[in-house]
């Protein structure tokens, strides 16, 4: 089996990488020559747990990286991972698919093979139908369901454990019409992935499936977020517990329910605006999702009153922010909470010392040298009027009484509840915690 994957981001690298590493030929092609290269060689263009040694077994083994698209010629499925942006209005930005099957397109045109197309970037309903289908079949000049397949493929894997998402997914989401490359497409995945459920349906619905499910966690984000909020206000009380009980009902179940600053990265909040825009241009207006993005944004809001209700105005101020990747254990500031936080801060003047264990170079590719990099913790501290612990990153839990002993001021605001269980001699307030009286 020959398999090509167009598109080397965190998805696609981690699919090619583990196929690879399972003895499959894969291809992996970028427009970008210089990524190619640097993947060749090792050298990640993220930092993803467990990628870097996946993709050495993958190169060892049968892992061609390559911005040559022609070389997905002699290949059975060809899987599209290329990124869909968003745009201003919130729409997705479909330039890179286009361009992506255009060129597939053509290779497919001179190429004898009957090759399946599974589309893995996201895209709202309609668009393979309308878009991706008419394109491929214009550039090649071909029939899909004849002469070529055509799936959708949604892909669900987080970041921070891509790796383990790919070899292990919990669905497999299969949307097109049942022709023989259907079926071929789930013979492989119920080989590549025994015993896990194979959904298969049509091409709109698959597409539906991935804003159903993003929609739906950052619903129980906000929910618990807002529900935080109130406890705040309650003294004593607290969000942990309250989501682990409720967690427990099988009904609701624990995932997604630690509150905190709000929710960000590449897909949660791209996708949300994308299915609001989406929703609109079908005719229904979504309450529910507007106020989850609504309940979201005011996250961020609620942080800097509460360091205004105690430091005043925080001009000229030195601000100490913990953590500015948008979770832990990946580099990815891309709508990162912390960031968005950081830029709200520095419109009010105040000065901003940062430390993330990992994605240092990236919150530097945002800020250049509008803030203070610190080389520890206890360096991002030092002389800070306020600490605020945006990330959860498990190398902040060792923080204590020593660590802020050099802070001007002893004020700590944890978003993530990273320290509610120490005694600390400072003032503290953890989202979520009703402080008490
Ligand atoms: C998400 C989806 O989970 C994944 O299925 C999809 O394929 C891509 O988008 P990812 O972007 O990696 O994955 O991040 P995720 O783990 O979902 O976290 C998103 C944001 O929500 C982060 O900012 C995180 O801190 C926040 N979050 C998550 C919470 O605040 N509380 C939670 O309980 C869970």
């Amino acid at each position: 089996m020959n398999i090509a994957v167009v598109g080397l981001g965190f998805v696609g690298l981690s699919m090619s990488s583990v196929l690879a590493s399972k003895n499959y030929n894969v291809v992996g092609i970028d427009i970008d020559n210089q990524k190619c290269s640097d993947i060749r060689n090792g050298i990640l263009p993220l930092f993803e747990p467990g990628l870097e040694n996946t993709l050495r077994v993958g190169l060892k083994k049968k892992l061609t990286i390559s911005n040559n698209f022609s070389l997905i010629k002699n290949c059975d499925m060809i899987f599209v991972t290329v990124g869909t942006p968003q745009k201003s209005n919130g729409a997705i930005e479909l330039s890179m698919i286009k361009e992506a099957i255009t060129s597939i397109g053509r290779i497919i045109a001179k190429s004898k093979n009957n090759p399946i197309i599974l589309i893995k970037s996201t895209v709202t309903p309609g668009t393979m139908q309308n878009i991706i289908l008419p394109i491929l079949e214009k550039r090649s000049g071909k029939k899909a369901g004849r002469d070529f397949g055509l799936i959708s493929n949604p892909e669900f894997l987080q970041e921070s454990s891509a790796i383990k998402n790919t070899k292990f997914p919990h669905v497999i989401v299969l949307g097109g019409y049942q022709t023989r490359f259907m079926k071929k497409t789930k013979n492989f995945f119920s080989k590549l992935h025994p015993n896990i459920p194979i959904i298969i349906t049509n091409h709109q619905t698959a597409e539906m499936v991935k804003y159903a499910n993003n929609s739906f966690l950052a619903t129980k984000i906000s929910f618990i977020n807002q529900l935080s909020n109130i406890c705040q206000n309650i003294p004593g009380v607290n969000i942990d517990d309250i989501a682990k009980t409720i967690g427990l009902d099988p009904r609701i179940g624990d995932a997604f329910l630690n509150a905190g600053p709000g929710y960000g990265g590449s897909c949660l909040p791209k996708d949300m605006k994308a299915l609001i825009n989406f929703a609109d241009k079908v005719g229904i207006n979504p309450i529910l999702l507007n106020a989850v993005e609504k309940t979201n944004q005011r996250q961020i809001k609620s942080i800097i009153s509460l360091m205004e209700k105690s430091l005043g105005t925080l001009a000229l101020k030195r601000l100490a922010v913990l953590g500015t990747a948008f979770k832990p254990n990946t580099d990815d500031v891309r709508d990162s909470i912390a960031i968005e936080l950081i830029k709200k801060l520095l419109k009010k003047k105040a000065r901003i010392t940062i430390y993330d264990p990992k994605a240092m170079r990236n919150t530097m590719k945002v800020f250049g040298k509008k803030i203070i990099y610190a080389k520890s913790i206890t360096d991002a501290l030092n002389n800070s009027q306020c600490v605020i612990m945006m990330t959860h990153w498990k190398q902040f839990e060792v923080l204590n009484n020593n660590s802020i002993k050099h802070m001007k001021r002893k004020f700590i605001i944890d978003c993530r509840r990273i320290l509610s269980k120490k005694e600390l001699n400072a003032e503290y307030y953890a989202i979520g915690i009703g402080k008490k009286e």
